[in-house]
């Protein structure tokens, strides 16, 4: 009774699998010869059972990997299998009778036909949407071009930077003061680089706490640690894969992550944290610091094999009151900028005001200029003013001033922060020429020596406006 159900149920069996449209199957032999073939594999072949059964399996379909399994007895599951213009994957079974391998299972799920079709537009088509979006959310925002300055010290910042972009394996390290355009020109290297096409994966070093750091750089398997995602997480080096990782402030970075960054760097090899497995790193690093990272080395804060690791290819962004020159070129440019983004139309920037701006010592540097002018412009337009001029420029030292009034100085302490800022400005307005200035003053020589002393403005003590 059993064996007749059994029966029925094989017939069952070679019923569907000779009739299913969804999948192709045949059986050969153990030499090769098809002893079996269902219709949508005859379909497949565009053939008939007749011009099929008995024929070799090399004639029928060359791709098929039915041979190798015939061969050594094991299974290949899912390989690529093109056949009379499809594309699909097929898995090839032995076939085994008291322990002796008699024939080969063949059969595939084609991808190419029926729903599969479709299935495979869609999932491509979605990809190609998040590749996009995975490249413009990576892609770099910069090029040369947007680096603005034609003074000596900054033309040569760019050529060099223009030749360390033609070698792309090569590690920079950017310093340079706070504001000073470090990251602009990090974005234009790999701009101008054949890495231009892979993503540019900024991690601020600074910013994130030492052990996220780690998951942040190297990423985490799926078994790190409870809660973790499934498949993991791939770290900034995996997503930058072919592109440039930009690790800003790496000065910041704990002496334990100073080493595990320099075992990539060295290795050229990386694992995920929980993940033994190792992964290729292929990206140019580009760091930058507003530090002092000779001096962090000396004092043992900064490892040195890291820093000579790094300090392959070294440029230094020069600071704006060291290229004053460069001032009415950015002023015009970020003028225009802002113009756009805050929908005004201031025009220009008065004469006195230009000259404040030239003679002021711009600690924060480019970004600080930017944020100046912003204030500048909204202060001109709120005014109906079309200019610039010196009142609505506030400096570093007008906001001390301000400060010092909300916390409530007395007048002793405010008139002479008001002396001592006067002061500073007309010896930076005399090039620290005492006489002038005393005399510009209109006090003794003498009398400005020990208001200078008193108010430390000796020259370089930061004497700003
Ligand atoms: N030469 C330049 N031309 C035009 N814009 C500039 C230039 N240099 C800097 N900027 C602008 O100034 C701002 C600060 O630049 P960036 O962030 O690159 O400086 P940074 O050196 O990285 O500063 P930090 O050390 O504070 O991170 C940005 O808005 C940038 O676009
Ligand atoms: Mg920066």
């Amino acid at each position: 009774m059993a064996g007749g159900w059994l029966l029925d149920g094989q017939q069952l069996l070679m019923d569907a699998i000779m009739t299913v449209p969804y999948i192709a199957a045949m059986i050969v032999d153990k030499q090769g010869y098809v002893v079996f073939v269902n219709r949508t594999y005859l379909k497949m072949l565009k053939r008939t059972e007749k011009e099929t059964l008995g024929k070799h399996v090399s004639e029928i379909t060359p791709n098929s990997r039915t041979l190798e399994v015939l061969k050594t007895g094991k299974a290949i599951i899912g390989y690529y299998w093109p056949i009379n213009g499809y594309e699909g994957v097929a898995s090839s079974i032995p076939l085994f009778k008291k322990g002796e391998l008699v024939g080969c299972l063949a059969y595939s799920i084609f991808l190419d036909v029926w729903d599969g079709k479709t299935l495979m537009e869609n999932l491509v088509n979605e990809l190609n949407v998040y590749k996009k979006e995975i490249t413009s959310l990576y892609a770099s925002k910069y090029t040369f071009d947007a680096i603005i300055g034609e003074s000596q010290a900054l033309q040569k910042v760019k050529k060099l930077a223009c030749q360390v972009a033609n070698h792309p394996d090569t590690t920079v390290l950017i310093t340079g003061e706070s504001g000073t355009g470090k990251e602009l020109l990090a974005h234009s290297i790999h701009s101008a680089s054949s890495r231009a096409r892979f993503p540019f994966v900024k991690v601020n070093c600074a910013a994130i706490p030492d052990n996220l750091l780690e998951a942040e750089l190297f990423g985490y398997g799926e078994g790190a640690y409870t809660g973790a995602k499934k498949g993991g997480k791939p770290g900034k080096f995996e997503v930058a894969n072919g592109g440039t990782v930009f690790l800003d402030e790496v000065g910041d970075m704990s002496l334990a992550m100073q080493g595990k960054l320099l075992r990539v760097l060295q290795e050229k090899e990386m694992e995920r944290l929980g993940d033994n497995k190792p992964i290729r790193v292929n990206v140019r690093v580009i760091a930058a610091t507003n530090r002092n990272l000779e001096e962090m080395v000396e004092q043992g804060r900064f490892r040195e094999d890291l820093y000579y690791r790094l300090n392959v290819v070294r440029i230094h962004m020069p600071a704006l009151r060291h290229r004053s020159g460069d001032i009415p070129l950015l002023v015009k440019y970020l003028l225009c900028k802002l113009n756009k983004k805050l929908k005004t139309s201031v025009m220009g920037v008065s004469a006195p005001a230009m000259e404040r701006i030239m003679k002021y010592s711009w600690p924060g540097n480019v970004r600080e200029l930017e944020n100046v002018l912003e204030r500048a412009l909204i202060l001109a337009e709120m005014s109906g003013s079309k200019t610039i001029t010196p009142e609505y420029l506030v400096l570093m030292n007008d906001r001390a001033n301000a400060s010092a009034v909300s916390f409530g100085k007395g007048l002793k302490a405010l008139t002479e922060e008001f002396e001592r800022q006067v002061i500073a400005r007309v010896l930076e307005e005399t090039d620290y020429n005492k006489m002038e200035a005393a005399i510009r003053l209109d006090i003794d020589v003498s009398s400005l020596y020990r208001k200078i002393k008193r108010y430390g403005l000796g020259i370089g003590k930061g004497a700003g406006v």
